[in-house]
């Protein structure tokens, strides 16, 4: 290998919809910020651009169709050839966002970047439920939109096992990392050869990043009128008018994706918002459900603190600790809703502003995610449904602003 210290060859690897672009765009932008010159290029987006014909349709990734064959190997030479020319030019790194998932493909880039570094980023995520929302995603495309749902997934599903048909997983390349990208977690790790930047890179790779995250709790309901806990009851009036409220404060904002709990009430303060933006869609999450307080659900705490005296005692004692008879804790719903975020920060993919619509004690866990609180202190976060806190977390900024937006007025 004919190494330049300078510059830099990435490749991506692993089936669609497993995190590779939005991994690519991340890596892109935290170097960019660190005046590394890097610059992606995508195989998909180059495909869409240059052919005329419609290139969606599962056959066209049979890797029997010798035509089809062809027509891919074609772009992602153009692409190769483009990102050495970025090298050899201004580029430090050259991101190659492609499938990748054959030995042959990947011959053919170690044969043409032989003048460069070249390190292979593998993308694995199998959780089922995740790849489906992530699919549902992918196939608001314009190429799907001849097809209804139900076929384009179909066929997005279909092309997935094309590609898992020719798909062998990195061993014998000299650099590599597996990468479990919905947990940003090192599955393998071998680096044979000096890499410019990689402890840069693999700081990125391991770590959460949140650009803009709002996280909104549901306007009033009428169980929140009579103090009553748990529930599934609708927004009132004034529920009504503050997620109205929310909906004027954030039309000047682009809000691709609203993650609300399965509850009315956060997906009626998630629709208004959904109403004043171009293109947005709502995504109901049961990861995001209010606390199940067990025997205690509909109650109100003076009816608990009445009728269940040691319940009422015994939460006030270890709020944090104590879990509901036949519900939960904040201590148990730990694992659900760090499942949830990771969830929506894949489902979210480059998406610039991210929003939540949760509960009381959903939102304080999140905000515990991204926030260090210690646990004693987590159960009585300051969440009120007249603001809303704007989050930022990246590796070079840290940002918890808790913003009040104005009452809505119909004048
Ligand atoms: O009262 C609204 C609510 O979201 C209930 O549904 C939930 O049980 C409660 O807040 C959580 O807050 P705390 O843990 O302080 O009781």
């Amino acid at each position: 290998m004919n190494g330049n210290p300078e510059k830099l060859f990435i490749a991506m690897v692993g089936l669609p919809a497993r995190g590779k672009s939005t991994i690519a765009s991340k890596l892109k932008e935290n170097l960019l910020k660190d005046a590394i010159k890097t610059r992606i290029f995508n195989n998909g987006k180059l495909r869409r651009r240059l052919m005329r014909e419609n290139t969606s349709y599962p056959e066209f990734y049979n890797p029997g169709n010798q035509e089809g064959v062809r027509l891919r190997e074609k772009i992602a030479l153009i692409n190769i050839e483009r990102a050495k020319k970025y090298l050899e030019n201004e580029g430090n790194i050259a991101i190659l966002d492609a499938t990748n998932v054959s030995s042959n493909r990947r011959n053919l880039i170690i044969t043409l970047a032989n003048k460069y570094p070249l390190l292979f980023i593998e993308c694995m995520n199998n959780d089922e439920e995740i790849l489906e929302a992530s699919i549902r995603r992918k196939i608001i495309l314009p190429e799907f939109q001849h097809l209804s749902e139900d076929s384009a997934i179909h066929s997005f599903k279909q092309r997935i096992d094309y590609y898992r048909s020719i798909y062998n997983t990195l061993a014998k390349e000299r650099n590599f990392v597996r990468l479990d990208s919905l947990n940003n977690k090192i599955l393998k790790e071998e680096i044979r050869d000096p890499l410019p930047y990689y402890d840069r890179i693999r700081d990125f790779l391991v770590t959460d990043s949140v650009r803009n995250l709002f996280l909104i709790r549901h306007g009033e309901t009428y169980f929140n009128l009579e103090n009553r806990i748990g529930g599934d009851s609708h927004l009132t009036e004034k529920g009504r008018s503050q997620a109205m409220a929310l909906a004027h404060y954030f039309r000047k904002k682009t809000i691709p994706v609203i993650f609300t709990s399965d509850k009315t009430r956060t997906i009626e303060t998630a629709e208004p918002i959904k109403q004043l933006q171009e293109h947005c869609s709502i995504i109901p999450l049961s990861e995001f459900n209010e606390i199940d307080s067990g025997v205690c659900e509909a109650m109100s705490y003076e009816e608990i603190k009445e009728k269940m005296p040691s319940i009422y005692a015994s939460r006030k004692l270890d709020k944090y600790n104590y879990v509901y008879p036949g519900g939960e804790g904040y201590v148990t719903m730990q694992e659900r809703i760090d499942r949830g975020i990771k969830k929506a920060l894949y489902l979210s993919g480059n998406a610039g502003n991210i929003m939540i619509v949760g509960h009381r004690a959903v939102n304080r866990m999140i905000l515990s995610h991204f926030l260090y609180r210690r646990k004693e202190d987590v159960p009585y976060i300051y969440i009120p449904q007249d603001k809303f806190y704007h989050i930022i977390a990246t590796q070079d900024k840290k940002l918890f602003q808790l913003k009040r937006f104005e009452p809505f007025s119909k004048s």
